[in-house]
């Protein structure tokens, strides 16, 4: 089912007035904003099984890390509360689930991070009547939900700090609201230094080829009165040459144990743009990124997507039939060229010398 305005039977936990994915408890359906019609549309869909959200990962109905990995525990409580049977039953329904959607999309820790939680706590509740295991799953993935919100409050805080008085940033991607549980990590930066009053301004890459930039950055900081302009990535060089950025933020998909951040493709031409010019280069994400089980960049599964969405733009054709495209996702930047990593835990600083392992709990 789709609507416009859809009414869930209570707040929801994002903390925007709008929302990537939240859970309508009574009807007991996955509710979702569809992010490839935005900015002209604005349409929610609803989900009932594990399956549909496995798929409306793949199709980016929701995307962005955090908000990945959300979905993906609210696609098992789904299925917790669906399975009625003995434990067994229920372990093999989640193991199902579990696999199905944690490979949905390979770059994005967080989401195999959400998926191992809950099947850590599927493995707890298993033997409990099916009414409290389900209540117990709920439960989890409601707290994953909570806990990122925190997570980007925290994190927009810290990095709030680091940005100077009436400063120019330019950010790559989406990393907002509809990119995490709500509020957002890059921009839950950017938010928290125009909540201080701190008169900024941003310019947003259209983070060419899927344009989260210009359909969803642009959209989410227009909610929220913070001045923007979109420019085209090609457009960076030379704002950086004139002075008139900054300060550059931005979310991230997985950070390595040495500090390398794997985010957006085109992040990694931003990050050495910022470097030759002067301009710190920072990084907001929450712990669920971190993968200290990755030694470096060089070991992050990099997603390949389809050729059509290089060669067209919606119905617009840009390259020509049987012409071969190349599309990488993401691309690793250095933790050389990395100035500061802020997360909910305290920050590090990448290029220094510091990593994620000072946080490590
Ligand atoms: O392909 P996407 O749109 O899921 O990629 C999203 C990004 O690269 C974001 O910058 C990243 O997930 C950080 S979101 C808080």
């Amino acid at each position: 089912m789709s609507e416009r305005e859809p009414k869930l039977s209570r707040e929801p936990l994002s903390e925007a007035s709008y929302y990537a994915v939240e859970l309508d408890p009574e009807a007991f359906e996955v509710v979702m904003l569809d992010q490839r019609l935005l900015p002209a549309e604005i349409l929610y869909h609803r989900y009932r099984s594990a399956a549909e959200v496995a798929q409306s990962i793949k199709d980016m109905v929701v995307r962005g890390a955090p908000a990945i990995g959300v979905s993906a525990a609210y696609g098992l409580a789904l299925e917790a509360r669906a399975e009625r049977r003995d434990a067994e039953s229920f372990g093999r329904t989640i193991g199902a689930a579990s696999a199905l959607l944690a490979g949905a999309r390979p770059t994005a820790v967080n989401l195999v991070w959400a998926v191992e939680r809950m099947g850590v706590r599927a493995s707890q509740v298993a033997s409990l009547p099916a009414p409290d295991r389900a209540d117990a799953m709920q439960a989890e993935a409601e707290a994953i939900h909570r806990e990122d919100v925190a997570a980007c409050r925290a994190m927009g805080r810290l990095g709030a700090e680091r940005v100077p008085e009436g400063a120019t940033i330019l950010t790559h991607c989406n990393a907002g609201a509809l990119a995490t549980g709500g509020y957002g990590t890059a921009l839950g930066v950017i938010r928290a230094a125009h909540e201080a009053g701190k008169n900024v301004r941003v310019l947003a890459d259209e983070t060419r080829p899927y344009l989260q930039g210009a359909r969803l950055t642009a959209w989410e900081l227009r909610q929220d009165e913070i001045p923007v302009e979109v420019i085209t990535d090609s457009m960076a060089a030379h704002f950086f040459k004139r002075r008139e950025i900054q300060f550059v933020v931005v979310g991230s998909d997985r950070i390595a144990a040495n500090g390398d951040v794997c985010n957006k493709i085109g992040t990694y031409n931003v990050a050495v743009l910022a470097k030759e010019h002067g301009v710190p280069f920072t990084v907001a994400a929450p712990w669920s990124t971190v993968d200290l089980k990755c030694p470096s960049g060089d070991d992050i599964p990099i997603e390949e997507r389809s050729r059509d969405e290089v060669a067209r733009v919606g119905a617009q054709v840009l390259v020509g039939d049987g012409i071969p495209c190349r599309h990488p996702a993401f691309d690793v930047t250095p933790a050389r060229l990395v100035t500061e990593v802020f997360t909910e835990r305290g920050s590090f600083e990448p290029a220094k010398g510091g990593t994620p392992r000072a946080l490590e709990r």
